[in-house]
Order: structure tokens, then sequence, then C-alpha cells
């Protein structure tokens, strides 16, 4: 039986990698996509949602949503996805967009989906799922689990303290964090052990298909990351991902997360209390780590059964 997903998202070079191994999976059934600006503006995250499920050859409904965090600024990263969000690999445009708000439409989703009925995932600033889950507390029952790539416990990648989803948009993780619904979260303290390294991308890139040589291309486009002493690059989002195919090739623990929302150096913090210090109720499951192998085993299973 499929779990019946939808995965919001700001393509973004792992992104794309993200939805390659997700439409490419069968064990998933991907009932929307829908898009916020993070990486790079909502016009391009929009577009490379499109082009990427259409390169997939499924037809999703790709919807957009909110093209700024729920308060301050919208800062993209640019310099890390490139101007158009994936290196600067032209993709053939994809299918139009499937007309509405991202918001409604997960609302809309979950009001179908029934008890448990729908997985989350979030794999970019929290914006849209915060929009539908604040705006009709209810249907967070109909969540079976909510999965995000967000916060790190150590350093951050955006400021010393913060992981970019989670500075994107603090005040939203903190909403979707308080819907008292299963959460597991996939840090950056466990996607750098899905490191892309250059090995591994060389062996990715054998192989037939379009998405594949697409995926190969644009990861060749990712700048090393200053943070890992390896050359490579962290395949964040596909982490949340690989989760929900193959949990049982990761460690977890239940945590207590708090969300720093202040307006300090430490914006965006996730305070991730690993060793229970404060004796506060688990509010999470941290991902613990991953088994490199597997991961990758995944990613080129799904390129094998995509164009
Ligand atoms: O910090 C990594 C996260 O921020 C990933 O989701 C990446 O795509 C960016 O959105
Ligand atoms: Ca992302």
């Amino acid at each position: 039986m499929a779990r019946s997903i939808i995965i919001d998202c700001d393509p973004g070079t792992d992104d794309a990698i993200a939805l390659f191994l997700a439409l490419g999976n069968p064990a998933l059934e991907i009932r929307l996509v829908t898009v916020a600006g993070g990486n790079v503006g909502l016009g391009h995250t929009m577009r490379n949602a499109r082009a990427l499920v259409g390169l997939a050859g499924k037809s999703i409904p790709v919807i957009a949503g909110a093209d700024r965090p729920l308060l301050g600024s919208f800062e993209d990263a640019a310099y890390v996805h490139g101007e158009n969000g994936l290196g600067g690999i032209q993709l053939p445009d994809g299918p139009p967009a499937t007309p509405g708000l991202a918001a409604d439409a997960i609302r809309a989703a979950l009001r179908q989906a029934g008890p448990n009925g729908l997985t989350l995932v979030g794999l970019g600033p929290a914006t849209n799922l915060a929009l539908a889950l604040a705006t009709e507390p209810a249907l967070a029952a109909n969540v079976a689990e909510i999965v995000l790539m967000t916060g790190a416990w150590a350093e951050g990648n955006i400021t010393p303290a913060a992981e970019f989803n989670a500075w994107s948009d603090p005040e939203a993780l903190a909403i979707v964090m308080a819907c008292a619904r299963p959460i597991t979260l996939a840090t950056l303290d466990l996607t750098s052990q899905a490191l892309c390294t250059p090995a591994r991308l060389a062996a990715l890139a054998q192989g037939q298909g379009t998405c594949r040589a697409t995926a190969a291309a644009i990861l060749a486009t990712v700048p090393p990351t200053k943070r890992l002493a390896q050359p490579g690059s962290p395949q964040h989002d596909s982490c949340a991902i690989a989760w929900l195919l193959a949990p049982e090739t990761f460690t977890h623990r239940e945590v207590h997360v708090t969300v720093d929302c202040t307006n300090g150096p430490g914006r965006g913090q996730t305070i991730i209390d690993r060793w229970d210090r404060l004796g506060r109720p688990a509010n999470a499951r941290l991902l613990d780590t991953l088994n490199p192998d597997r991961f990758f085993a995944l990613l080129d299973e799904s390129f094998n059964r995509l164009p």
C-alpha cells in the first residue's frame, strides 16, 4: 500500500534530487507538490518543480504557495543553488501549475484524507505547512506524520546557529512543531552523512535516463560545503524522503525541540535537547544516523524507474 504524501519544497538543487527519489519510488503516492520561495524566488522554484515533475513523466498537481516568510523579508540562497535554483541547468518547461494556493490545497487534501491519512514532507521553509495547519487546526488529526528537513543540533549553515529552512521562517517552523502530530526531523547533522562525494556522483551518473543525467548535471554544479571536511554535496532533502522509504536504515531518538524566534544572533536556531537535560516532553523524532550505501542505492533504484 503506497503511502500518501504531500511534498512542500523550494527547488533547489537538493530538492530536485529529493523529488526524483520520491517520484521514482512506487512506495510513495505523491498527492501534491506545493512550492515556496526559499533557495531562490517563487518564480524559479515553481518553474523548477513543474519541470522536474514533467521530466519524471508524472501528472501530479504543482501548486504555488508563499513567496516570503510569515514575518520578515525573503532572503534566498542563490549563492548555493544558482540564480535559477538548479545550478544554471536549464530544463524543458513542465506542465502548467495547478491554479490555487498551496495552503488551501494542503487543507483540501487533508480534509479528503481522513484520520492519519496523509504525510506532510517539508523540504523548504515551513511557511505553506504552517499556513495550512494554523488556519484549520482540526485537520491536524488527518496528518499521519510530518517529516521535515530542517534545523541542526550542532552548527548552522546560514548563520552559526541556524539551518537555512528553519532560519528562513522560524515562526512557521514553531507553528508546525506545535501541531501535536508525529514530527520527524532530518537535520544538518544527519544530512551531512548523505554526502554526494565525487565518487558517489560518478557512480550515480552511470546508467540510463534523462532524470539521472539531469540529476548528475545539477549535482555537479553544487559548490563544496566549507562546513564539511570532505568534498561533496550533502543531500539534505532526500534524507526526509529516504526516511519514508527505508526507516529501518536510520537510528533516531525522541527529543524536545525549541525554535528560537527572537531577532538576535540565534534566530532560527533549533535548540534540540538530545540528552533530555531540561526534562521537557519530547515533541519530535530526531534522525541520528543513516546508512549511506543504502541511501544512494535508493536513489539509484529511483533513477532506474524514471525516464
Ligand atoms: O539547509 C538545507 C536546506 O535549505 C535544504 O532544504 C536546501 O534545499 C535549502 O532549502
Ligand atoms: Ca529545500
